[in-house]
Order: C-alpha cells, then structure tokens, then sequence
C-alpha cells in the first residue's frame, strides 16, 4: 500500500527536529594546498580515537574546502570561545572561492602546514588517517599529530539561533 505523502514530511520534520538536539562545538577548520590556505567553520567534530589521538570532521561534497582536504591530507581545527561567534559567522558566510577569509586574521602554520588562529581555545593539528562518504558529507579522519592550549576559557557550543543570516548551505 502507497504511504501518504503527509506521513512522509511528518517523519522527515521530526528527524530535522531530533537531530537539533545533538550537541556541538564550533571550530575553524583551516586547510593548506601549496601556498593557497582556506578555513571554514565546522561543527560536525568529535574525537574518534584516543591511541592515536583522532578526531572527525564531516566536510560537505561541495564545499571549496573539501578537495583542498583531500588532496593536502592534512587540516588544523582551532576551537573557538563563546565570545567568538563572530568568528564562526566571518568563516561561514562566505567562501574562500571567492575570497581570502584569512586576509588580516592572525593565524599561524601547525608544523604540517596548515593555518590555525592564533585567538582561540586552543588548536588541533591533523593528517588525514582515513575518509568516508556519508551522504552529502565527508567525513575526514585526521589522527592529531600536534596541538597546544591557547587560551582557558568556555567554548562555542553550536546554537543555530545564532546563525539566522548564514544559514547551514
Ligand atoms: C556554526 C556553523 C557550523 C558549520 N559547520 C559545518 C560543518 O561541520 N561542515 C560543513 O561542511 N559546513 C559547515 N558549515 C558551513 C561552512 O562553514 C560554509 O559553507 C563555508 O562557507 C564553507 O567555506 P569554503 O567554501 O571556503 O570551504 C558551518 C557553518 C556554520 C555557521
């Protein structure tokens, strides 16, 4: 028997509606080709392994970011403080295709190369272990080769209130 359509957008509103409550951080994700570096606000990161130490980051297909990860192999995430929503808007809302969103940010290089700020909680330095495709996504596994501390404070969590105007393409 045929499902009615209503049924269908009903279930599909409440996964959306679900899926809000996972929670999430906020973090810039910077990436580096040869001398062409690019960063992006991510928030679809978590820790996948302890030894080695790794994190995940789900990248979507069409991002200009997402075959510079690839092929570079390497990404640093910089975690962002609750007063930095200003950040995570200024490397959201547009794309370093057209623009250069690290022009006058002071940023640093991790030792593999890739660009992390300087004003955040602290930074992670990655080299991509493994990847997966996952729907619309990618999901880059980056075992964390190097890090530091940067600052002690509380972190973004992700609040989509707070994104009204940039919304998550
Ligand atoms: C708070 C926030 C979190 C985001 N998280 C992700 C994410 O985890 N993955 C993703 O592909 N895009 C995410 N985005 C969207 C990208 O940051 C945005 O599309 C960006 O312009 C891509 O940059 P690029 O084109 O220079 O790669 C997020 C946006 C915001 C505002």
């Amino acid at each position: 028997m045929d499902r009615d359509p209503n049924d269908i957008i009903h279930e599909r509103g409440s996964i959306l509606g679900a899926l809000r409550y996972l929670t999430h951080g906020v973090y810039v994700l910077g990436t580096r080709r040869g001398r062409q570096s690019n960063a992006m606000t991510a928030s679809w990161v978590m820790q996948t392994s302890e030894k080695p130490p790794a994190v995940a980051v789900a990248v979507k297909n069409d991002r200009y970011s997402h075959d510079i990860l690839l092929e570079s192999g390497t990404f640093a995430l910089s975690a962002l403080r609750e007063d930095q929503v200003n950040v995570a808007t200024h490397f959201s809302e547009t794309s370093g295709e057209y623009s250069d969103k690290l022009l006058g940010v002071p940023y640093g290089l991790t030792p593999s190369g890739s660009p992390f700020l300087l004003d955040c909680l602290a930074y992670l330095d990655c080299r991509v272990l493994d990847t997966a495709r996952a729907g619309d996504h990618t999901v880059l596994i980056g075992e964390v080769i190097a890090g530091d501390t940067l600052g002690h404070d509380i972190p973004l969590i992700y609040d989509p209130s707070e994104y009204e105007e940039t919304i998550l393409r």
